[in-house]
C-alpha cells in the first residue's frame, strides 16, 4: 500500500479487496440471472466506474455489450449543483435495448438523476442502475439503484477506481482518507 500512497493519506481500510471481490461475483449471479433472456448494455460511468466495470463484466455470463460515457458537474469546491454536462457521449444506440448504468458511487444522487433522464429520453427498452457504492445519508434526489455492491457512512472514500485529485484508483481495497492530513 504504501508505494500507492506514499504521503500516508490513507487513514483506513473500509472495504477490503477480497470483500469487494465477493460482492462484485453476487451481483455479476444477479444479473445473470435477471438479464437471462435480454444480455443488457452496459454503460460505464468514467471515470469512477471503470475498475468496477472490469471485473463485472467478467462476473456476468451473459454476451453483454459495454459502452461509455464522461460527465463532468459544475459546482464550487465539493457542492454538487446537480447541472451536469456529458463531457464524452456514448458511440451505440441505445434506442430499445436493456441497459444497464454502472457507477462508482452514488453520493447526492444528482448526477445520476440528471443522466437517467438523458438516457431515458433516447427510449432505452429498460434502464437500471448498478451502483458499487451508495452514502444514503447524502441523498437529495431519490434514485432507483438496483443493484447495490456497499451501503457506506458519509466519509470521503478512495480506492477501487475512486480517486482524490486523481489519485487511489489503482488501490486493490476501498479506503478512508485521512481529512486532517489534507491542508
Ligand atoms: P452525486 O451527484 O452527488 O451523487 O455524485 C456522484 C459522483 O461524485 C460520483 O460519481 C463520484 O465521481 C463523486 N463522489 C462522490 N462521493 C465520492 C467519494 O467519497 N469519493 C470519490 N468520489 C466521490
Amino acid at each position: 500500500m504504501n508505494g500507492i500512497d506514499p504521503d500516508g493519506l490513507i487513514a483506513e481500510t473500509l472495504i477490503g479487496a477480497d470483500a469487494i471481490q465477493a460482492r462484485v461475483a453476487a451481483i455479476g449471479a444477479e444479473i445473470t440471472a435477471d438479464y437471462a433472456d435480454n444480455p443488457p448494455l452496459l454503460v460505464c460511468v468514467l471515470k469512477g466506474a471503470f475498475v468496477f466495470l472490469a471485473d463485472l463484466v467478467r462476473a456476468i455470463d451473459l454476451p453483454v455489450e459495454v459502452d461509455f460515457m464522461a460527465i463532468s458537474s459544475y459546482g464550487s469546491g465539493t457542492q454538487n449543483s446537480g447541472i451536469v454536462r456529458i463531457v464524452k457521449d456514448l458511440e451505440m444506440t441505445i434506442e430499445g435495448r436493456d441497459v444497464l448504468v454502472v457507477e462508482d458511487i452514488v453520493d447526492s444522487g444528482l448526477t445520476l438523476s440528471y443522466l437517467i433522464k438523458s438516457l431515458q429520453a433516447r427510449r432505452p427498452r429498460s434502464l437500471a442502475i448498478c451502483a458499487l457504492l451508495t452514502k444514503p445519508e447524502r441523498r437529495e434526489v431519490e434514485v432507483p439503484v438496483r443493484y447495490v455492491g456497499f451501503e457506506i457512512p458519509n466519509r470521503f472514500v478512495i480506492g477501487y477506481g475512486l480517486d482524490f485529485d486523481e489519485r487511489f484508483r489503482n488501490l486493490r481495497a476501498i479506503g478512508v482518507i485521512d481529512e486532517a492530513r489534507l491542508g
